[in-house]
């Protein structure tokens, strides 16, 4: 290689490292992470396993002949999220287990001394020919191995399978490493994040906690706002920031004494008048964070009564004067209001409620957030099925409440 062609990698190899470390999507950084190095090596494929305990999780798996050659890419799946013990006898499994990188000609003739054989099943089941492969261990900067990186084919200008050459092999060493920490550090961030979220919601059940049923209308509700939002083309991170935010809509509601907010029957106006203030103590108690997610929940809070045609509370805003998620959130916290058993109401039937939500469009509903929520009924309903009012006894719903 001459000096100006390792400049030029080196180059590259450093924006590669920057790129990676931005990106905090834990799939898409992986799956770049694999896009780049296959670019920067002319791999014709590749693949990705995490170590995960005793075990390596195949999460990636790239290959552009086959992806080539057929339409629906179902090889490209074929064995993802395969599951194998770190053992010697496989080549991922011996970078894994020794951190040592494998430099290999042709995967179909490795000498037999050696304890890893090359396991020829994905090639019998998809027709591909693996021959030449690089393999290096992700290390972390504590040494510890969290993944190995695997790299097919090396393609030279005429598309001829040659080997990798040494100077290749240091720098994908390098940018594993690169790879490692930008790995740890999405995963820390998702960890971070899930618990931000498990924490926000269980605050948010404890502040309602004297109305049972709580919890599942906060999961439900949130999930529905998500859904709405995605179906008018919100991005991902304002589908989940509002996915995280709406659980606090009613946190309020812990400034209400019980003799109102539990009163089996109507309220009288005067009571009505106290239930009302739910929305301001709610943003007051989200007031002046600096945290994204709960200024949003403030929004919401504070918003999520009032009515399009300017007859909510407590502003009396009038159309776009109240922010989208304000819209959004009044929206599923009506839909799922109306359909669900309260202390002071029956559940209502379907029909009703999908009437009343069709009357309200206009008037207390953003016409076109209603004509989403109809397009996107089916979802909704099966997110109320997921989150039931009085689940089976062992059959609570699961905690994941991301929609992906
Ligand atoms: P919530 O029970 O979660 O209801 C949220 C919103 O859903 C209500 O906001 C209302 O817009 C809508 N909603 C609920 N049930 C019905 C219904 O049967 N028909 C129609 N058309 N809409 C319905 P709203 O009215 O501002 O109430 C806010 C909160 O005040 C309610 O939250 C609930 O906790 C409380 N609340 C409202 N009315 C009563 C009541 O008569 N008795 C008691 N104990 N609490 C009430
Ligand atoms: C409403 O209908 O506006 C509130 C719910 C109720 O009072 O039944
Ligand atoms: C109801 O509360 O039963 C119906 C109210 C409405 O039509 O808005
Ligand atoms: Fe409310």
């Amino acid at each position: 290689m001459s000096e100006y062609d390792l400049q030029k990698k080196l180059l590259q190899l450093s924006k590669i490292g920057i790129a990676l470390t931005s990106s905090n999507d834990l799939n898409e950084l992986l799956e770049q992470i694999v896009r780049e190095a296959r670019n920067f090596t002319s791999s014709d494929a590749g693949s990705l396993y995490i170590k995960s305990g005793k075990f390596l999780r195949f999460v990636v798996s790239q290959n552009d002949t086959l992806a080539n050659n057929s339409k629906d890419n179902k090889e490209d799946n074929l064995f993802k999220s395969k599951v194998m013990p770190i053992t010697e006898e496989s080549l991922a499994g011996y970078i894994a287990a020794t951190g040592q990188v494998l430099n290999i000609e042709d995967a179909y003739h490795i000498p037999s001394d050696k304890p890893f054989q090359f396991n020829r099943s994905f090639d019998q089941k998809t027709g591909y020919r693996t021959k030449s492969m690089l393999l290096v261990p992700m290390k972390d900067t504590e040494d510890n191995i969290i993944g190995v990186l695997q790299l097919i084919n090396f393609m030279d200008e005429a598309r001829n399978i040659v080997s990798f050459d040494d100077s290749d092999q240091e720098m994908i060493m390098s940018l594993a490493s690169q790879a490692a920490v930008a790995i740890k550090n999405a995963m820390l961030t998702q960890q971070l994040k899930e618990a931000h979220y498990d924490t926000i919601f269980r605050l948010s059940v404890a502040a309602e906690y004297r109305d049972k049923d709580t919890a599942r209308h906060i999961k439900r509700m949130s999930n529905y706002s998500a859904v709405i939002a995605q179906g008018i083309g919100l991005g991902k991170d304002a589908v989940e920031l509002l996915l995280y935010s709406s659980p606090m809509h009613d946190v309020g509601k812990i400034g209400i004494p019980d003799a109102i907010l539990l009163k089996p029957g109507r309220l009288t106006s005067q009571e009505r008048g106290i239930m009302e203030t739910h929305s301001e103590i709610g943003a007051d108690i989200l007031a002046n964070s600096n945290s994204q997610v709960l200024q949003a929940s403030e929004i919401i809070a504070l918003s999520h009564h009032e009515k399009f045609d300017g007859t909510g509370y407590p502003n009396g805003l009038k159309g776009e004067e109240i922010p989208l998620y304000g819209r959004i959130t009044a929206l599923a916290d009506v839909y799922d209001a109306l359909a669900s058993k309260r202390c002071y109401k029956d559940a209502m039937p379907m029909e009703k409620v999908l009437f009343i939500i069709k009357k309200d469009s206009g008037t207390h509903f953003d016409p076109d957030l209603v004509k989403v929520f109809f397009d996107n009924l089916e979802e909704l309903q099966t997110i109320g099925e997921k989150y039931l009012e009085m689940p089976e006894p062992h059959q609570e719903p699961s905690s994941d409440t991301v929609i992906r």
